[in-house]
């Protein structure tokens, strides 16, 4: 029987997924792909599951491409194909993964997650928007079944490592790092007319568009704030966010006696990747760590509220509780969506996601059933305020 730890990796043709592919490569005596999953680009996951010989392949929305007679050709030989979010629930759950890496964009992975969980699978989180839609249904259920969650995201992976076990009593703040994004030095009066190439052109991360356009306008952090606040169980005023330029701290912990850990490595999502699929466990990088006999600056500068009203709105749908924060990542997608199809300018993406959040009553969703019907409310609000 293998030894080596058996990953199932949703979202494996992203961004995170070809970091995380990277790690794998690199420790292949130690780590095993047994799944993948894409929402719908079958070609490119079919590559992947042919060159980690990956047994379980799954596709959130398989198109009419992904026929029997086609995926016989694609897929590695006797590999399981499984369709839709009930089929990539049942991989996530049953295909005999020790850690799921959840790292498709969206909410789509809220069930597959939620299955994981109940079937008492380590978590790894890069994907931030079902903590941010469910995170109290999604840290009850690990608790209840007595899974970990470890955040891949890297401020909070940072954060992770920082804590190492602390004593809740100890803890201060947790200060999250920001970039800043693509538009931290640019006249506050010019961000009416910027482009959706300009806002993805990101000074230090190479991402996603839809988290590339989230750094821009912020809407990341405040994602990221919330995220925090679950994962953490902190309060919201005990979440600071600074601007670091260099992006090489990557998040901090004050504790009560006033000291401050930080943890430190490159931008390179491989880090805060493979610190949570080997956990506890640590091996050599995949790519070169910081080089202290090189002049190297890190700066650090308060986050000018003005310039991000994102970041202010993420902290009062947290305030406002219950399914606020669903309205408020349902209404981003939405609006970031139509400024990447050059349907809104990028000031409307705020202004889309307050109204949306002034408009939706606030509701306590107890179950997976409500939350979701308010995400779809509010998608569909945020629609008819882009047609208008
Ligand atoms: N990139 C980063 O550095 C970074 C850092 C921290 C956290 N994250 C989080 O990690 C997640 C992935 O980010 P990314 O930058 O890797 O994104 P990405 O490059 O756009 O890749 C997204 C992945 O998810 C799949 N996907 C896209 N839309 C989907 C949907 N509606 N339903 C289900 N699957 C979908 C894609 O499949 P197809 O290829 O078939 O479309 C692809 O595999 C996000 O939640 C993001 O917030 C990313």
């Amino acid at each position: 029987m293998s030894s080596r730890r058996r990953i199932v990796l949703l979202g494996a043709t992203g961004s995170i997924g070809s970091s995380t592919l990277r790690v794998i490569e690199g420790h292949r005596d130690r780590l095993e792909l047994v799944g993948v999953v894409a929402r719908s680009r079958l070609d490119e996951l079919a590559q992947i599951a042919r060159r980690f010989d990956v047994p379980h392949v799954g596709l959130y929305e398989p198109g009419s491409e992904a026929a029997p007679e086609r995926l016989a050709h694609l897929l590695p030989k006797g590999a399981r194909f499984y369709r839709g979010i009930d089929g990539v629930s049942e991989l996530a759950a049953t295909t005999g993964a020790d850690v799921v890496l959840v790292a498709s964009s969206g909410t789509a992975a809220l069930r597959p997650t939620l299955a994981a969980i109940q079937a008492g699978k380590t978590i790894a989180l890069a994907n931030k928007e079902i903590l941010v839609l469910a995170g109290r249904l999604v840290t009850d259920a690990a608790r209840t079944h007595g899974v970990r969650l470890i955040p891949v995201d890297s401020e909070h992976n940072a954060i992770f490592q920082c804590l190492d076990g602390a004593h809740p009593r100890h803890i201060r703040r947790l200060v999250l790092t920001a970039s800043g994004g693509a538009f931290r030095d640019t006249p506050t009066e010019q961000l009416a007319h910027v482009t959706p190439e300009q806002a993805l052109a990101h000074p230090n991360w190479s991402m996603g568009p839809k988290i590339t356009v989230d750094s821009a306008t912020m809407a990341n952090k405040g994602l990221e704030v919330i995220e925090a606040r679950w994962l953490f169980n902190v309060t919201p005023g005990q979440i600071d966010v600074v601007i670091h330029p260099q992006s090489i701290v990557h998040s901090m912990v004050e504790f009560v006696d006033g000291s401050i850990l930080a943890q430190l490595s490159p931008p390179s999502m491989t880090f805060a990747i493979q610190h949570a699929l080997l956990h506890p466990d640590r091996a050599p990088g995949v790519v070169p760590t910081l080089d202290f006999s090189q002049v190297m600056r890190l700066e650090f500068r308060p986050c000018e509220t003005d310039r991000y009203p994102c970041l202010a709105l993420a902290r009062e749908a947290l305030a406002a509780g219950g399914t606020a924060t669903a309205v408020y990542n349902a209404a981003n997608e939405v609006a970031v969506a139509a400024f990447l199809a050059r349907r809104i300018a990028f000031l409307e993406i705020p202004a889309i996601v307050r109204t949306s959040l002034g408009t939706i009553p606030v509701r306590e969703a107890s179950n997976l059933e409500e939350i979701l019907a308010v995400e779809q409310e509010a998608r569909a609000a945020a629609d008819r305020l882009i047609s208008r």
